[in-house]
């Protein structure tokens, strides 16, 4: 049973101690996108004061209608009652461990929250090893080998979770490997939940996206929310979207099941918000297209930075993280005192004044010398610098984000030369 509170968070808060303290952190340890509220998400907050009441427990119907609309623009036909709207994608996450039945198995390494809600709930987490190319769903072969050791162990396997594209490792699994899982899912009559929150931010707007809702539509649930598209983490918008047909129905009862118990509702003037942000007006589109450019630029120049450090990291598709592996520069982390990712987590913040999570938060090996970094923590320390940011065709070249990147290369060169 998880005793503290989750590490990315936990994370924040040491460096908002240490930065209170005088020192100098670069923090690239909290998965919060940090671009600049657009004025009409903050128009329809405030329009939506007004809904004061409960509601129903999915969320209001024109807003169930717009996430519908939101999935049906994405090649998968929805109809309003496959949809509910929650505080965030994570309770749903929660809820969905709840209504199926079983273990659940996680790609190696997955986002920080997955196995601790497995625990919470009773269940085992099993992490199974993802391929070289990319993360966000487990090596088809390391699959299969996971599953029978569960049944020789006498272990019911309920719900695979799949990450598309990737938190920590920012790539995007190519749709021939998105089928092969599925098909393996599907002999193992497995529920797929296939967490799409960093859908619409994309490096490449031209890169083929296929959703395990269209490999094996009659058993995935897809989650998705605003948090990280339009960098609302804190107002807390998630919806999840399930299967038409005989799955559907019964797990989404289960889940409003546990949602009127535990949070009722989304509060009703963040509904208002859901509505028109899933709606997706055209100047919220091109707001959310240059946040994705913003992402881009500065993921791929971390990127670089990671590499040219020695490091070997998968080149990212989409969202704001990287994931290196310093396998090879071990004998030299090793004599500064960093022999796996916890130490090296540790030497990082203390004596180079950067902030990071070790893969082993991620369920990844703990001997490994692999961290994530959330590059969007790059964008600018105020609004204003952040607005700064997504307005620039060349942002890595920006005075206040050059710096940082400077400082982040230099620190890592000193460390592994
Ligand atoms: C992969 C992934 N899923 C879900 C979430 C949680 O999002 P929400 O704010 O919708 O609860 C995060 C946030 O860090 C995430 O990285």
């Amino acid at each position: 049973m998880s005793t503290g509170i989750s590490p990315n968070l936990a994370l924040d808060q040491e460096v908002a101690r240490l930065r209170a303290a005088g020192e100098r952190v670069l923090h690239l340890g909290f998965g919060e996108a940090r671009l600049p509220l657009h004025a009409g998400l903050a128009r329809a907050l405030a329009d939506g004061s007004g809904h004061t009441a409960y509601g129903p427990v999915a969320g209001r119907p024109e807003v169930l209608t717009a996430v519908a609309g939101y999935h049906g623009r994405r090649g998968l036909p929805t109809e309003g009652e496959q949809i509910v709207v929650a505080p965030g994608s994570k309770p749903l996450l929660m809820a969905l461990v709840a209504a199926v039945d079983g273990d659940v198995l996680l790609p190696r390494p997955a986002w920080v929250t997955y196995a601790p809600q497995a625990r919470l709930m009773g269940r085992e987490a099993w992490g199974v090893e993802i391929p070289e190319r990319c993360g966000g769903v487990p090596d088809p072969s390391a699959l299969a080998d996971t599953l029978r050791r569960m049944r020789q162990r006498g272990r019911k396997p309920g719900l695979l979770v799949l990450t598309l594209p990737d938190n920590p490792t920012g790539t995007l699994a190519p749709p021939g490997l998105v089928r092969e899982v599925c098909e393996i899912a599907r002999a193992a009559d497995l529920t797929v939940v296939s967490d799409e929150i960093y859908r619409d931010l994309l490096h490449d707007p031209a890169t083929t996206f296929l959703s395990p809702a269209e490999a094996a539509p009659e058993r995935t649930v897809v989650t998705t929310g605003l948090s990280k598209t339009h960098a609302v983490g804190g107002w807390r918008i998630g919806s999840a979207r399930f299967p038409a047909g005989d799955r559907g129905p019964e797990l989404r009862a289960r889940v409003l099941a546990t949602a009127s118990e535990v949070w009722s509702s989304l509060a009703g003037p963040l509904q208002g918000v859901a509505r028109y942000a899933y709606d997706e007006p055209p100047e919220l589109t091109e707001h959310v297209a240059r946040g994705a450019r913003l992402h881009a630029a500065v993921t791929r120049a971390v990127h670089r930075i990671m590499t040219d450090a020695g490091a070997r990291v998968r080149a990212p598709d989409g969202g704001f993280y990287v994931y290196p592996d310093f396998e090879p520069a071990r004998a030299v982390l090793a004599a500064q005192g960093a022999a796996d990712s916890a130490s090296l987590e540790r030497v990082l913040l203390e004596r180079a004044g950067v902030a990071v999570l070790g893969g082993h938060h991620f369920g990844d090996d703990p001997g490994a010398l692999r961290f994530r970094v959330a590059t969007s923590l790059l964008h600018g320390g105020t609004e204003r610098l952040r607005r700064i940011a997504m307005e620039s065709d060349d942002p890595t070249d920006l005075p206040h984000i050059r710096r940082e990147l400077e400082h982040l290369a230099q620190v890592l060169t000193k460390l592994t030369a």
